[in-house]
């Protein structure tokens, strides 16, 4: 009896200091996680113009078609019978002082219609946006998981509870490719995925952007459940701002649109965060655990070596492999956004992953 109360009294002990063990780590993890957000940063300002304006090769190309466009100058008048007066002499027209044909044009409302419309193929094909934003970028939803927490994704239409609708080109640059608010602050902004967006492409999304009518909607803060506490705090969902190089320069354009390696690099940009940035797929870094490992898209044998261009457009536009079988998640969230994709733009991104070294698959 009394071994066992003296069993029960080492084991009661064991209990407490565990718990207090257990108490400090959490207590530390939540203080860590917290100050992972309150840790300021720098990066590097840049300046762009919203929107870009017209190049010279636009406006020329613009001029152009004008003139093309142009009523042609009457011919001489002929007589109803068919003769033309011998000696009449035709009145010899003053030759016209050239016209501008771009005169009276409001160029400046021609960039903006031209940018307005490129940034939304960039958010409805590519930058995926509006799957944390709301497709009307009054806010949504990143995670809402008790244990991980909650991460929201603000409101970015300039109503009450968004922060946005007097930011600089230089704290949008900051929030989109370097993760972090005005004043330093790092926030939760999956920055780390836009690494290779150029200055245009984001000048031309804020322009789409800006287009949409102000909605009033706050959303709040980050917050973490029990897990995303302890996973933020030993590092394992690692913020942007502490990952992303705060100094590299970004391009000023994209490449240009062709069914080159060059743009299709480009556009694979968007893969990387699932599949990797060599393509050789496997668990997704921080995806929840019911998502699908990310399948291997290099040319190996594991990865999609035997599959043909059509093959890969099929995968895109309707998520089914050459067998018919159909494509899980979190590939299927791509669905909305892969299949608005051009031809052009999927033959690049063919072409480029089939430039890839052939790997085997991630662990
Ligand atoms: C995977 C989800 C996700 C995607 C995709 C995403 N964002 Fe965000 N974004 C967030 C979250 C979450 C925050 C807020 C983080 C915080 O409060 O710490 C944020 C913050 C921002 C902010 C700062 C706004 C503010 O008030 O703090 C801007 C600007 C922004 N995102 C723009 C964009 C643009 C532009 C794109 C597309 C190119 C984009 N986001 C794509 C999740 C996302
Ligand atoms: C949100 C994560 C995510 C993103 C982003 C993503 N994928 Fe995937 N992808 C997956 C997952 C997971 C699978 C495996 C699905 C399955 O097994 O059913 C997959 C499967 C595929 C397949 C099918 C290959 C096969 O035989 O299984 C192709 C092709 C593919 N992805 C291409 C792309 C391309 C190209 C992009 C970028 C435009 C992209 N994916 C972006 C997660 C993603």
């Amino acid at each position: 009896m009394a071994r066992l109360k003296k069993i029960g009294k080492w084991l009661g002990i064991t209990v407490a200091v565990l718990l207090v063990v257990a108490g400090c780590f959490y207590g530390w993890a939540s203080w860590k996680s917290g100050a992972m957000f309150e840790e300021a940063y720098a990066a590097h300002e840049v300046d762009f113009p919203i929107p870009f304006a017209l190049t010279d090769e636009e406006i020329e190309a613009l001029r152009e078609e004008r003139r093309a466009e142009a009523p042609e100058p009457e011919p001489p008048a002929v007589e109803a019978s068919g003769e033309v007066p011998a000696e009449a002499p035709v009145p010899q027209a003053e030759p016209e002082p050239e016209v501008d044909p771009l005169e009276g044009v409001d160029l400046d409302a021609l960039a903006l219609e031209r940018a307005q419309a490129r940034g939304r193929h960039l958010v409805e094909a590519r930058y995926a946006c509006i799957e944390c934003h709301g497709d009307d970028f009054s806010g949504g939803v990143m995670v809402d998981d008790p244990a991980i927490g909650t991460l929201l994704g603000p409101n970015l239409t300039g109503g009450n509870g968004s922060r946005v609708s007097e930011w600089t080109a230089a704290q949008w640059d900051q929030a989109v490719r370097h993760g972090i608010l005005p004043g330093g602050r790092a926030s939760a902004m999956p920055a780390e995925d836009y690494q290779r967006m150029s200055d245009q492409e984001l000048s031309d999304i804020i322009v789409y952007i800006r287009s949409f009518p102000a909605v009033d909607n706050q959303t709040a803060p980050p917050s973490f459940g029990p897990l995303g506490t302890v996973l933020f705090a030993l590092g394992e969902i690692p913020l942007s701002a502490g990952k992303v190089d705060h100094e590299a320069a970004h391009p000023e354009l994209p490449p240009e649109v062709a069914n080159t390696v060059e743009f299709g690099e480009h556009l694979a940009g968007v893969c990387t965060g699932c599949h990797r940035a060599t393509f050789e797929g496997g668990p997704v870094p921080g995806g929840p655990p019911d998502w699908l490992p990310a399948s291997n898209i290099t040319p190996h044998e594991d990865g999609l070596a035997g599959w043909e261009y059509d093959d890969f457009v099929v995968a895109m536009r309707e998520m089914k492999r050459p067998d018919g079988s159909a494509l899980g998640a979190p590939m299927t969230l791509m669905e909305r956004y892969t299949a608005k994709m051009t031809d052009t733009e999927l033959r690049a991104l063919w072409t480029y992953i089939q430039s890839v070294e052939p790997r085997p698959t991630g662990t």
